[in-house]
């Protein structure tokens, strides 16, 4: 079974193909256009700018999938497009062209949660010999508008078990870079500034550890940042900016550890998945890695260029839907910018 992925959430156009044999997932191809360097003169992104790349980019990337993939439009069984959550005017350029696909194709069209499509990246293998996460699953998901934690009883059957009360991880990432003077986005940045720095130089706040709930806090953390370079009456100096950041990143990431370690003694599961933009953070990966180890439990990070937002995620979650018979039409498929994972799909 073959499945064409649409995402369009934020500021990256994807679009991807990709195989699902035994829910085992095999990308076919994919593209991916990222807007980074249109947004980072503003800071953040510019939902009008973004929708209007979204446009010019989404055709040719569609072109460029299906010359790579040697695939005619016979061979693809459906069309799964991101629906939300996400920016409403990005949302909709690629929930319109997947239902002009639809319509013009006479293909089932598949509505996915993003959300959802980020967990799915970590069933998407490489060969037919790799090991996949069993169910019951933990995710840790961390992307810039997420941080929660969930438990995956099976594709698609999702239970909330915590979540951020304020700023998600990402996010943080992102204001945290601003205001030490990093380009957009953040997260990547502060991880490579961090690299060189000393992580006990600044003695921060450790939101949330001492309550036994599953919830995260970051906007205290961002805070004390905050004050500490106002407080300032010079410039930071480079290696007083290297040591806020892994001072920072060593918090995130023991937060973020603590917590998923803290769920494991709440819930059964067979193993974990760590999934979202904010996965791709080196120190994460490996703190997570080994203090899961010592619970003997198997481990589950998706390549990092399948942790930030990719279509081929999209496209493995719709195959999962395309299994379970959970299909729609161009007619009944629209934007859901506030879409909670726990909600109803179609
Ligand atoms: O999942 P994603 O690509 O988009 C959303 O769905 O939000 O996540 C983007 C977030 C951004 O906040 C970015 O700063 C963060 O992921 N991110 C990182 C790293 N790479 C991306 N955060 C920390 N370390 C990284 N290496
Ligand atoms: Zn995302």
């Amino acid at each position: 079974m073959k499945i064409l992925g649409i995402e369009s959430s934020c500021d990256e156009t994807g679009i991807a193909i990709v195989e699902n044999s035994d829910n085992r997932v095999f990308i076919v191809a994919e593209a991916l256009n990222s807007q980074t360097e249109v947004h980072e003169e503003y800071g953040g992104v510019v939902p009008e700018m973004a929708a209007r790349k979204h446009i010019t980019a989404i055709t040719p990337l569609l072109k460029k999938v299906f010359h790579d993939s040697k695939l005619e439009i016979k061979d693809i069984d459906a069309i799964a497009v991101t629906a939300g959550p996400g920016l409403v005017s990005s949302l909709l350029v690629g929930i319109d062209t997947a239902k002009s696909l639809s319509f013009v194709w006479h293909k089932p069209l598949i509505p996915i949660n993003h959300i959802a499509g980020h967990i799915a990246a970590a069933w998407i293998a490489e060969n037919k010999a790799d090991k996949l996460p069993k169910f019951p699953c933990l995710a840790l998901v961390v992307s810039g508008g997420h941080t929660e934690l969930v438990l995956i009883k099976n594709h698609g059957q999702f239970k909330y078990l915590g979540g951020t009360r304020d700023d998600a991880a990402g996010e943080a990432f992102d204001k945290v870079g601003k205001l030490l003077g990093l380009p957009y986005p953040g997260g990547p940045a502060i991880a490579k500034l961090a690299k060189t720095g000393n992580d006990r130089a600044f003695d921060l706040p450790i939101p949330m550890l001492k309550y036994k709930n599953l919830d995260f806090s970051f906007s205290g953390l961002k805070t004390a940042m905050l004050y500490i370079v106002k407080r300032r009456t010079q410039k930071l100096t480079v290696k007083e900016k290297r040591d806020l950041a892994a001072s920072f990143e060593r918090v995130v990431v023991d937060v973020l550890v603590q917590k998923t370690l803290q769920a494991l003694e709440q819930v059964k599961c067979k193993s974990v998945v760590l999934v979202g933009g904010v996965a791709a953070n080196n120190r994460l990966r490996q703190q997570l890695a080994s203090s899961i180890s010592l619970h003997n439990l198997p481990l589950f990070v998706p390549a990092k260029k399948l942790c930030t937002d990719n279509a081929a995620m999209i496209a493995a979650a719709g195959s999962f839907m395309f299994n379970k018979h959970l299909l729609s039409t161009w007619q009944d498929t629209k934007v859901r910018a506030n879409w909670e994972l726990y909600e109803p799909i179609i």
